[in-house]
């Protein structure tokens, strides 16, 4: 039966070895580059007799021990097993995606739940324990913001009905006790648990993996009563905004989000970062990228909820020019980095319905466009 290359590959150096990785298996060998070669002649399927043939300088039967090896870790498959086709699946799906979302998607699936084992705990005992709770800029100058919150009246239902992605805000500044209760009930401190090896954890309103709260929050003020505009970091410990610098003009900030209308006439915006060591310091699996994803969402959407609540209009985007983004925060990109883009502001219409510009209902000539089954 005819043999080819596994399409769910990845090959790169490390540690000084040659490392192919197949990501379906989850099979990782270190070979002599020299196999490299051999599995670049196998694009298509090939007899294996027939390969030997293409190596005039190899010894055939090294040839056919190389295959079999090859094959043997499944970096090669054999026509019409069912290993094949699940190769051809899972190493050609999704085209536009490219193998990084292949690759990222397969690798992080079916990863084993590791809580916190003696080794652990003791090399964070020898690290000195844990990374910070908060993250703060003690040189920096501060705003400490109002603390009694403003009241929030409107019930749950209309919050979960009415919330919807605002673009278009009406030329007011925000209210510093709404912007403050915004900032305290979304990214502030809500309770601390006692988490033994880990020190105390902090909770927030949204959900978060391991309670490791990896999220940061910087808002960038364009439009909020009492506040210079600027460059901000919230520091929930001291409900206070350390000022890191001005602001750019706020045209050159909506151009980091590809200029889209959200952020274009917002009073603010606020860019959600993941400090990677507080997860990494308990979580060894690449799973947790996802879970620092899954985080930002939750924040996300507890600050929809809030600022629908106190009657702002929320917006968040993906869109965005994540390295010019990251060095305007002063931040790495690697051992923190800028996951999600949010703003708000007073909506200009107050009775935006939530049909987010698109005024007509579906009716029955949407629903034959879309294909629903019942
Ligand atoms: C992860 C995520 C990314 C989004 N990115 C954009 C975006 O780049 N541009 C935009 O105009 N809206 C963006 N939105 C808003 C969606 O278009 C909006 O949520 C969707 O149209 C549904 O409308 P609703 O939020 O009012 O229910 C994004 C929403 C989410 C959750």
């Amino acid at each position: 039966m005819p043999i080819r290359r596994a399409r769910s590959i990845v090959c790169y150096w490390h540690d000084g070895a040659f490392v192919v990785e197949n990501f379906r298996t989850r099979i990782t060998v270190s070979l002599d580059p020299v196999a490299a070669e051999l599995l670049n002649e196998l694009g298509d399927w090939t007899e294996p007799e027939k390969v030997a043939a293409r190596f005039p300088d190899f010894d055939p039967e090294s040839v056919r021990q190389s295959l079999a090896d090859l094959e043997e870790s499944g970096l090669i498959v054999r026509q019409g097993q069912s290993a094949a086709e699940h190769d051809e699946v899972v190493g050609t799906s999704w085209p536009e995606w490219n193998m990084s979302a292949r690759y990222l998607h397969t690798m992080t699936k079916n990863a084993p739940y590791t809580e916190d084992t003696p080794e652990l705990r003791e090399e964070l005992a020898a690290q000195g324990g844990r990374p910070a709770l908060f993250k703060s800029y003690p040189e920096a100058d501060v705003v400490l913001l109002p603390r009694i919150p403003r009241p929030i009246g409107a019930s749950f239902e209309e919050v979960l009905y009415r919330r919807r992605t605002h673009r278009a805000f009406a030329d007011e500044d925000v209210p510093l006790v709404d912007f403050a209760t915004l900032l305290s009930s979304v990214f502030g401190p809500a309770q601390f648990i006692d988490a033994d090896a880990y020190g105390s954890l902090m909770q927030r309103t949204s959900a978060s993996g391991g309670a490791r709260q990896e999220i940061e929050a910087y808002v960038l003020v364009r439009r909020v009563e009492a506040l210079a505009p600027g460059i901000y970091h919230y520091n929930g410990l001291i409900h206070g905004l350390e000022f890191l610098g001005d602001c750019p003009p706020w045209q050159d900030v909506a151009q980091l989000s590809v200029n889209q209308r959200g952020i274009e006439d917002a009073a603010f915006a606020i860019v959600l970062t993941s400090l990677v060591e507080r997860m990494r310091s308990k979580y060894r699996t690449a799973r947790t990228y996802r879970i620092m994803l899954m985080d930002a969402g939750h924040l996300a959407q507890t600050f929809a909820m809030v600022t629908t609540a106190l009657g702002l209009g929320p917006f968040q985007t993906a869109a965005f020019a994540d390295t010019d983004v990251e060095d305007l925060l002063g931040i790495d990109g690697v051992d923190e980095t800028a996951l999600y883009l949010l703003s708000a502001g007073v909506p200009a219409d107050p009775q935006q319905d939530g049909t987010n510009g698109l005024k007509t209902p579906a009716g029955l000539a949407a629903f034959r466009r879309s294909r629903i089954a019942h």
